[in-house]
């Protein structure tokens, strides 16, 4: 089966079979013999070549609302589209999603990564989650701790990773709402009176302006992650870059900006064959020229050895790139 319009990198590749889940209670059916690749949306994967086993594209749907006395509850089947379902909450007048507004995929993958832009991240809006654990060929239910979120990393890509199939997740939004504005570009807002919907337009315009539409030209968001570095390595860049962008994380440690440094080392609108550093956010790769796995493996090592070999700092992709018999890893250090 053809994987190039089933994910938004779009390259050209097949897998062996595809399988639909329409339903939860199909997992129980399923061998899961490996290789076997577990698929949403396809916007945070690359199948950078034919893959070599099954797909399984989860597909089921249903929202269902509830409220407490404080509290909407959310409980969202994994194949919903997570951008619907803002909008739908914000038609029924609940916020709470607003800053994650045109983030693109599946309910079911948001977990995986623990989705973010804007100040928030799925974490702050997660209640539970369910799905089908696949040792124990049975449902199971696990709570926020239970799902080790952090920044773009949950349990889901370490000891769960490819034992565990998301089918539904529910949310906890609080009646009382509370903007949340200290994110770059939402600051502007800050002391004027806003409402969710006006926070979704801003953050929606904000995306507009920078991020490709992959349904216009093939990409994938954020290519790496924001390299989380030594406060002293900082200290030093510093001196020789005062304007660096920087968010500190935890005592000693900083988080940089993966596109700050990639466009620094002069790689904005860099092209390798198909694939290019998009112009307007240089975090973003995209496939503009009907690019191949070769192709997008070639950028991946010649902006990670550029901007290693200019600020010693080690980017990783945030991205999974999939090769023929599943996750595909590539080295972050250069030098
Ligand atoms: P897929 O790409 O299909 O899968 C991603 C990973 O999750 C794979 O490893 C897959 O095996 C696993 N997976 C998928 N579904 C399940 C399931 N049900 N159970 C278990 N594992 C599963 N991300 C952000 O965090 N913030 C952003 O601001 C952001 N902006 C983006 C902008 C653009 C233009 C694009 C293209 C992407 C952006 N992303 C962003 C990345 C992407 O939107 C998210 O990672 C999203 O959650 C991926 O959903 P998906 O359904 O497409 O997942
Ligand atoms: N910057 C540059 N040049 C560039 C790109 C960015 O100088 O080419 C600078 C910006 O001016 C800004 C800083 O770098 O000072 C950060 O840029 P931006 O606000 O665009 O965000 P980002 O760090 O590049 C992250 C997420 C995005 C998310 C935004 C908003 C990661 C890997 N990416 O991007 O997520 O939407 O913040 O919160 O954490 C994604 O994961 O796919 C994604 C798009």
């Amino acid at each position: 089966h053809a994987l190039q319009s089933l994910h938004t990198f779009a390259l050209p590749s097949h897998c062996q079979k595809l399988v639909v889940v329409e339903a939860p209670e199909q997992l129980k059916e399923i061998d899961f013999e490996p290789p076997f690749f577990i698929l949403g949306e396809g916007s945070n994967c690359v199948f950078l070549e034919d893959f070599q086993g099954s797909v399984l594209q989860i597909a089921n749907r249903g929202i269902e609302i509830s409220e407490t006395e404080l509290h909407y509850h959310v409980r969202v089947a994994a194949g919903e589209n997570w951008h619907q379902l803002v909008i739908k909450l914000l038609n029924m007048g609940i916020g709470g999603l607003e800053n994650l507004a045109l983030i693109p995929g599946t309910v079911g993958a948001a977990p995986v990564q623990n989705i973010g832009a804007y100040g928030v991240e799925l974490a702050d809006v997660f209640d539970s989650l369910t799905g089908f654990d696949i040792a124990k060929r049975d449902f199971v239910q696990l709570n926020k701790a239970q799902c080790q979120f952090g920044y773009r990393d949950s349990v889901f890509k370490g000891p769960l990773q490819g034992q565990f199939v998301i089918t539904e997740v529910t949310l906890k939004l609080p009646k009382q709402w509370q903007p949340i504005l200290a994110y770059g570009p939402l600051k502007a807002l800050q002391g004027q009176s806003v409402s969710p919907q006006l926070v979704a337009d801003r953050v929606i315009q904000i995306r507009r302006s920078k991020l490709p539409d992959p349904t216009v030209c093939a990409n994938a968001g954020s290519f790496f992650k924001n390299p989380v570095v030594e406060a002293q390595l900082v200290d030093t860049l510093q001196e020789q870059y005062p304007d660096m962008p920087m968010y500190p994380v935890t005592k000693g440690k900083v988080k940089l900006a993966a596109g700050w440094l990639i466009e620094q080392a002069g790689l904005k609108d860099h092209r390798i064959g198909g694939i290019r550093v998009y112009d307007k956010q240089a975090l973003v790769l995209v496939n503009d020229q009907q690019g191949d796995g070769t192709e997008l493996l070639a950028m991946i090592e010649h902006i990670q050895q550029s901007v290693w070999g200019k600020f010693a700092v080690a980017l990783m992709p945030e991205v999974r790139l999939i090769a023929a018999q599943g996750e595909h890893s590539v080295g972050g250090m250069h030098g």
